[in-house]
């Protein structure tokens, strides 16, 4: 397998979920987000994926690569309304480049990553892949736009697709060989530590949603599910039907947690209460939502297993272990960095 992005927070654990289940992952990364430890002991190519010369180099050592994983990508929400054209060209006009040139090497299995975000804010709560497209930024329309690209690749015979569509990943490997890049995780993980750490009691913004708490709902899904489903898609690939060679696939729990939820299963995890403070509901907030996912039942043999406790337990154990991991310390993969 090709996995491209494979030195970032998805693309690690999709490589380590190949490896775990008996694949042999290649990775392709220019390391602009992502980070060289997690390809330790890992086939590696640095490179852009738009780079024909290196595709060339990759797959002239990797002749029976099978199919390609493509989850590298520009993925920071605001960066993308600063700067739309830069995501653009790195999201939608790479991935023609990068399809074109694993066509021609022989490859015809794209395994892309799509995102909620497609959706857009007011879908919910319960959100299947048929429910109304809605992308609400430049990332997330050039989300949209990868997968029409790929469709209409697939519909004229250039190649098969599967774009899977993550809600919200948490957590880290949970044999800790990787994890998210950042020393703190984002969004709403992030401000349930600083609340821990004693930096002020952690705000619950609105207690009226049409939720069944009254408070925010995501779906939260475990990293290492999400990879598991990419090895499910990837060995079930030809089996898997789809319109005109090209199927989304949505990747979340199907249930979604709340705000509280959330909150219960932090103190559950850490032990200790969390200072917490209801206030109003921000400007530009939703009520969220959860995935149908029984799309990703039928055609990939795949459900979440793990649970959000686990990921805040993942989460946890990652941050102590990461930057002993990031400097090398503590080997994430086995044996000595190989390849570009
Ligand atoms: N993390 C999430 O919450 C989330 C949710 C939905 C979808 N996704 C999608 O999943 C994919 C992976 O996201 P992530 O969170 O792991 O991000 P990430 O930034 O950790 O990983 C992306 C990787 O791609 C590499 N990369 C970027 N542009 C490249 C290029 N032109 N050539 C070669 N390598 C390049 C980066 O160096 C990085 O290692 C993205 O496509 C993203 O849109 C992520």
């Amino acid at each position: 397998m090709l996995v491209t992005g494979g030195a970032g927070y998805i693309g690690a654990s999709v490589a380590s979920a190949c490896l775990d289940a008996g694949h042999t992952p290649i990775i392709l990364d220019d390391l602009s987000a992502g980070v060289h430890a997690f390809t330790s002991g890992r086939q590696f190519f640095a490179g852009d994926v738009a780079d024909g010369a290196v595709l060339a180099e990759v797959f002239a050592a990797h002749p029976d690569i099978a199919a390609v994983v493509h989850c590298a990508a520009q993925a920071v929400v605001p960066e993308s309304v600063a700067h739309p054209l830069e995501y653009y060209h790195s999201n939608v006009a790479k991935t023609v480049e990068l399809v074109e040139q694993v066509a021609r090497h022989g490859c015809r299995r794209v395994l892309v990553s799509s995102s909620a975000a497609v959706y857009g804010p007011a879908a919910g709560p319960a959100v299947s892949e048929s429910s109304p497209l809605a992308p609400a930024s430049p990332y997330a329309r050039s989300k949209v736009m990868v997968e029409q690209v790929l469709a209409d690749a697939a519909a004229a015979g250039v190649l098969r697709a599967i774009a899977l569509r993550y809600f919200n990943p948490i957590g880290a490997d949970p044999k800790l060989r990787t994890g998210q890049q950042a020393r703190e995780p984002g969004a709403v993980l992030g401000r349930l530590l600083a609340a821990q750490r004693g930096a002020g009691p952690f705000i619950i913004a609105g207690t009226d949603w049409p939720t069944r708490d009254g408070t925010g709902l995501r779906d939260y899904v475990h990293v290492w599910d999400v990879a598991r489903a990419h090895v499910r898609a990837l060995e079930r690939f030809d089996d898997v039907p789809s319109r005109n060679g090209f199927v989304a696939v949505n990747i979340g729990t199907g249930a979604g947690t709340t705000v509280r939820e959330l909150i219960r299963a932090f103190e559950a995890v850490t032990g200790e209460p969390l200072p917490v403070r209801e206030g109003p509901r921000r400007p530009g907030d939703v009520a969220g939502a959860y995935a149908r996912v029984d799309r990703a039942d039928r055609l990939l043999h795949w459900h979440a297993q793990l649970s959000v406790s686990d990921g805040i337990r993942d989460t946890l154990s990652w941050r102590r272990v990461r930057d002993a991991v990031l400097n090398g310390a503590r080997r994430g993969g086995a044996g000595a960095a190989k390849g570009a």
